[in-house]
Order: C-alpha cells, then structure tokens, then sequence
C-alpha cells in the first residue's frame, strides 16, 4: 500500500502556528508516529507552500500510488487548479484538515477538493491523518 501525505502552505510552521488551532506538535514528529503505527504502508511525505508545485505532485503520484491524503490548507478554499489536478488523477484523494473548518469562518467552508475526493476528514486534530490512512487499508 502506497500512500502519500500532502500539505499545502503554511503548514510547515505546525507546531508554532496557531497552536490553540493546530496544536504544538510538528508534522515531522507526527509522521514518526505515523510510520511506527502503520509498518505495513509505504508512506511518503510532500509539503509546499506553492500551489503550482502541489498540482505538479499530484500529478506525479495521481497514476501510480494507491492514495494520496491532501491537507491543501488555505487553497482548499481557493484553488480551481488542485481541484481540477484531483478530478484530472486516477488515485483517490481523502481531504484533511486539522481544524473543524466548518466551525471557522464562512470561507473556509468551500472547498474545490471536496467534490472530487473519496472522503473528508476535518475537526479531529492530527489524528484526522491517521483515520485518512485507515480509510484506505
Ligand atoms: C486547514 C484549514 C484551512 O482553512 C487553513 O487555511 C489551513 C489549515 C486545517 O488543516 O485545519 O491552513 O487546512
């Protein structure tokens, strides 16, 4: 099982960022636990702050791995492009997001990724990475 985690901008700073919102753990020390918790899955890993460079993976992984988990942050709400980069692939996409977006402001509450995704997780922290990975076993 091939599996890719994908986050979009600004979430390199977790752990530091909004911490009442994100929490203070960073993504790197959440990706150990994810690997010591799921052996059997072969997981990668890809963060940027660059829409286009988050269009161009999803097109190298979208043929050949068996699910990507895409945390587009801030261009969830915005990007006509990854939305259609996620429609245009072959691999199913489960969205994340750490936060309850629909409990935030009314923007947050579109989302360009939705339509085309398997399923979607938001509100559960962290731990919304873990139930995408579980979605695919
Ligand atoms: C987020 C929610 C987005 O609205 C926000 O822009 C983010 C993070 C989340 O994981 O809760 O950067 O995707």
């Amino acid at each position: 099982m091939k599996l890719i985690i994908i986050n979009g901008p600004n979430l390199n700073l977790l752990g530091k960022r909004e911490p009442e919102i994100y929490g203070s753990e960073t993504f790197e020390a959440y990706l150990l636990t994810l690997k010591t918790k799921f052996p059997q899955v072969d997981l990668s890993y890809y963060q940027s702050n660059i829409e286009g460079e988050l269009i161009d993976t999803l097109h190298e992984v979208g043929f050949n791995y068996d699910g990507i988990i895409l945390n587009a942050a801030a261009y969830t709400h915005t990007s006509v492009g990854i939305g259609d980069a996620v429609k245009g692939i072959e691999t199913p996409v489960v969205e994340v997001h750490i936060s309850n977006v629909h409990a935030r402001e009314s923007y947050r509450h579109i989302s360009y990724i939705a339509p085309n995704a398997k399923g979607v997780l938001f509100g559960f922290g962290l731990k919304g990475y873990e139930l995408a990975i579980q979605s695919f076993l």
